[in-house]
């Protein structure tokens, strides 16, 4: 689809908009008081910036070190970025209101960045985030209702995918095989049985999100002004919304009759994402194409994220199967026979619970959280002031690494949080779910990921099937694949195996 010289010739011009960009860019004068990674002079803070695409946390460890508890600044493409750390400061970052740091600007920003969801999506995904209050409500309090479902996907999709003969080690390529259960077992809870086992429905899903995190490199390189036209030729995404449109217009059309003809009186309605999403919308959102839309936009949110999370956690526990198998048997087991499979009896899976964690802590899906954009000027309380216009993030590497937050910080240690949680007797503060200054893979405050509940009920029922019913290691037997970074997000290695076997006791 791209030539060579196109991707040069392209980027000689992106670099030329950068530099002449910055040569007149206001905002340098009011952020020279805060220290820069990387070379910050009028021409040359490009270094920064393309260090900043392929060498995000080499940058963003630097500046931890440096600048521990105080804000430091990198050069981006089209914009400064503003790193803080510390509690101090994230809870302050975690305070201010939306109108002076937007979450929902700097995600627009993010997104013409990576997807130029303006132009290919269509305008009314960015304004109308009608789904958002939908999963953090509607899908969170049905969990204990709809687990069994959940549960019941989970452990038929894996036993259908991971299917070893006899006592024989089974190699698979670890990120596809957990994206197809993830998609299965979401899926269940969005549109429901059939069309959560179609093949075509899920691989369009995770094909799209996959072009979409392709592009999103390609298309980051470039200034705003270029994105649009360079979205609309990178990008499958009308093609997608045909394909997953066929398989949702029936079922569709065929809800909407019989809420017409029924309508309250509807009792046994489906209590699942497309129902909540054709009762909830409005107006020109009420067509098909748009909830079908609506659909990938949630799928994306929910497919990507916790494939790649779960397959991070699966590279440690498969790395390491001696040390984490027998302990999370022994605690399944009890809590299995004493309560059987529930939304409750999951939460008293610690050690499960706490290997997530661990997992997030030490290989989160990116180096920085709470991404901002400032909207009017904001003083933190070291007297630092922050330009509007400027991204502001913190530093989630620095935070989740220090060895004044957690012990040790660089090792993987599974049981960390269940000995946490054992040791104070709190016993929700270092669940998998909860968010803290010193915990922010989900991010922190009101815009916290809405998903995560619904994110860990499902995670947990995947790792409790495979440590219950199979065998685990790696191709080099010990050896962790190391996980991939482009910019400031981390991919575990996506081709990289993982051997099961029947559990042998
Ligand atoms: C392990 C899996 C997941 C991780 C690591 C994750 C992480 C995140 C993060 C970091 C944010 C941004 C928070 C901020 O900047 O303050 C976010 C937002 C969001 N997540 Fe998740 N997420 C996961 C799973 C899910 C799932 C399963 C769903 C849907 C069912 C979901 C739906 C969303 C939505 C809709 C938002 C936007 C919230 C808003 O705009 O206010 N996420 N997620
Ligand atoms: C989808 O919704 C937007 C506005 O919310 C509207 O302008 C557009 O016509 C709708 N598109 C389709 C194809 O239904
Ligand atoms: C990913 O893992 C595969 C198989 O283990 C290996 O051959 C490859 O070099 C790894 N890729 C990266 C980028 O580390």
């Amino acid at each position: 689809m791209l030539d060579a010289s196109f991707v040069y010739g392209a980027t000689g011009v992106a670099l030329l908009s950068f530099l002449l960009f910055n040569f007149f860019n206001k905002d340098r004068r009011a952020l020279d008081a805060i220290p820069t990674i990387g070379p910050s002079g009028p021409l040359v803070s490009y270094i920064g910036a393309f260090r900043y695409l392929y060498d995000a946390p080499g940058m963003i460890q630097e500046g931890y070190d440096k600048f521990k508890g105080r804000a430091f600044k990198i050069a981006k493409m089209d914009t400064w970025l503003v790193v803080v750390s510390g509690s101090k400061l994230i809870d302050e970052v975690r305070r201010a209101p939306d109108d002076v740091l937007s979450f929902a600007e700097a995600i627009n920003d993010i997104k013409d960045q990576t997807v130029s969801i303006e132009y290919t999506l269509g305008p009314n995904v960015h304004t109308n985030e009608y789904h958002i209050p939908i999963v953090r409500s509607q899908l969170t309090r049905s969990l204990t209702s709809i687990f069994p479902e959940v549960k019941d996907e989970v452990f038929t999709a894996l036993n259908e995918i991971i299917a070893p003969k006899g006592d024989e080690w089974l190699a698979l390529p670890a990120l596809d095989t957990v994206m197809q259960v993830v998609c299965r077992a979401s899926n269940r809870v969005f549109v429901g049985l059939p069309l959560c086992r179609n093949k075509d429905y899920c691989k369009a899903n995770v094909n799209f999100a996959i072009d979409v995190m392709a592009s999103a490199f390609f298309l980051n390189m470039f200034p705003r002004i270029m994105r649009p036209a360079l979205g609309n030729m990178l990008t499958l995404v009308p093609r997608t919304v045909r394909r997953i449109e066929k398989h949702l217009r029936p079922i569709i059309e065929d809800r909407l009759r019989t809420m017409e003809e029924y309508g309250d009186e509807w009792t046994d309605r489906p209590n699942d994402m497309l129902q909540w999403l054709l009762e909830d919308a409005e107006g020109d959102e009420r067509t098909v194409t748009n909830w079908t839309i609506r659909m990938m936009v949630v799928n994306f949110a929910a497919i990507h994220t916790s494939s790649m999370s779960f397959t991070l956690a699966l590279f440690h526990l498969a790395a390491n199967p001696e040390h984490y198998l027998g302990p999370m048997r022994e605690e399944i087991e009890r809590v299995v026979e004493e309560e059987g499979w529930s939304k409750a009896s999951m939460q008293k899976m610690r050690k499960l619970d706490s290997f997530l964690r661990e997992s997030q802590r030490l290989t989160g899906l990116d180096a920085l959280a709470m991404t901002r954009r400032v909207m009017k000027p904001f003083t933190l309380s070291d007297g630092t002031k922050i330009p509007p216009g400027v991204h502001l993030a913190c530093d989630a590497q620095g935070t989740h690494m220090d060895d004044e937050n957690y012990p040790s910080g660089a090792v993987f240690d599974g049981f960390r949080f269940a000995n946490m949680r054992d040791g104070d007797g709190e016993s929700t503060k270092h669940q998998f779910v909860s968010t803290t200054t010193d915990y922010i893979p989900f991010g922190h405050g009101r815009h916290a990921c809405p998903g995560r509940f619904f994110a860990a009920a499902e995670l947990k029922a995947m790792m409790a099937h495979l440590v219950m019913n199979y065998d685990v290691k790696l191709e080099a037997e010990g050896v962790r694949p190391k996980d991939l970074w482009l910019s400031t997000s981390r991919s575990p290695n996506r081709t990289a195996k993982v051997l099961f076997r029947k559990r042998q006791l």
